[in-house]
């Protein structure tokens, strides 16, 4: 069992590689993203205050995505675990450890997706993704083979994120340098960090994080 966090800014491309992941090797996605899309369909208090937080493009608090990790962490775990857009602070990669330990498991690699904010614009406006399969599309470098039908369901649910614009994203930005960057020093301290070219095609993307599985399965003996 391999158990890896993607990490990286909005529109790096986590949720991507993830999807492929679970396809390919059987693993486990675990996005706090669509967890909180979930529940902010739900209708309830808590669903109605988490669509306004991540619409302004803030962090939901700590206590309620640790809750939702917490929850999965006892559910099916495939060929291991991909945290994808968790942890997002300090005090999330702490409880994540904790919880990690509790359970007898470990953390293999924390994959950082480095690709230049200019380039982040471009990738979260041209996004679209099926609302049936959660297929993501962008509309330059991933349509769809024909015009308003998912490639891989059929579906014609395509839809846009409400936080998915330039006001949105510089938020979004800003909590990620201020809140999650540091977790890049951190899991280099634990030794746990490699790092992928997040610019280069999803392909070669792909190969990269498959080079860095490898290496740490290799490592874990
Ligand atoms: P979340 O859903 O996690 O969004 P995010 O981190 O902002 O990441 P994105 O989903 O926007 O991007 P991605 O890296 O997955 O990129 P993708 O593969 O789609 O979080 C949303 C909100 O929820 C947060 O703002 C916050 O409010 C809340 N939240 C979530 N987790 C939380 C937590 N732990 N704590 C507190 N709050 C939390 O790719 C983007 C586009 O680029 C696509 O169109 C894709 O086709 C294209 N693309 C991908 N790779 C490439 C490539 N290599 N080359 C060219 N195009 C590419």
């Amino acid at each position: 069992m391999t158990n890896i966090i993607l990490l990286g800014p909005p529109g790096a491309g986590k949720g991507t590689q993830a999807r492929r992941l679970v396809e390919e090797r059987g693993m486990v996605q675990l996005s706090t993203g669509d967890m909180l899309r979930e529940a902010r369909t739900s209708g309830t208090e808590m669903g109605k205050k988490v669509a306004e937080v991540m619409d302004r493009g803030d962090l939901v608090t700590d206590e309620i995505v640790i809750g939702l990790i917490e929850e999965r962490l006892a559910g099916n775990h495939g060929s291991g675990f991909i945290f994808d857009g968790f942890p997002r602070t300090l005090a999330q990669a702490d409880a994540l450890g904790a919880l990690l330990g509790r359970t007898g498991r470990q953390l293999d690699a924390v994959i950082e997706m480095r690709v230049d904010d200019e380039a982040l614009v471009d990738r979260i406006t041209g996004r679209f993704t099926c609302g049936q399969c959660g297929e993501v599309y962008h509309d330059k470098t991933k349509p769809t083979a024909k015009e308003g039908v998912c490639d891989v369901c059929g579906s014609t649910d395509l839809r846009r994120r409400a936080d998915d614009n330039e006001e949105s994203l510089r938020q979004r930005l800003m909590e990620y340098y201020k809140k999650t960057s540091p977790l890049i020093g951190y899991y280099y301290a634990l030794g746990d960090l490699f790092t992928v070219d997040g610019l280069a095609p999803i392909e070669d993307v792909a190969a990269a994080i498959d080079g860095v599985l490898k290496q740490a399965e290799a490592g874990r003996g």
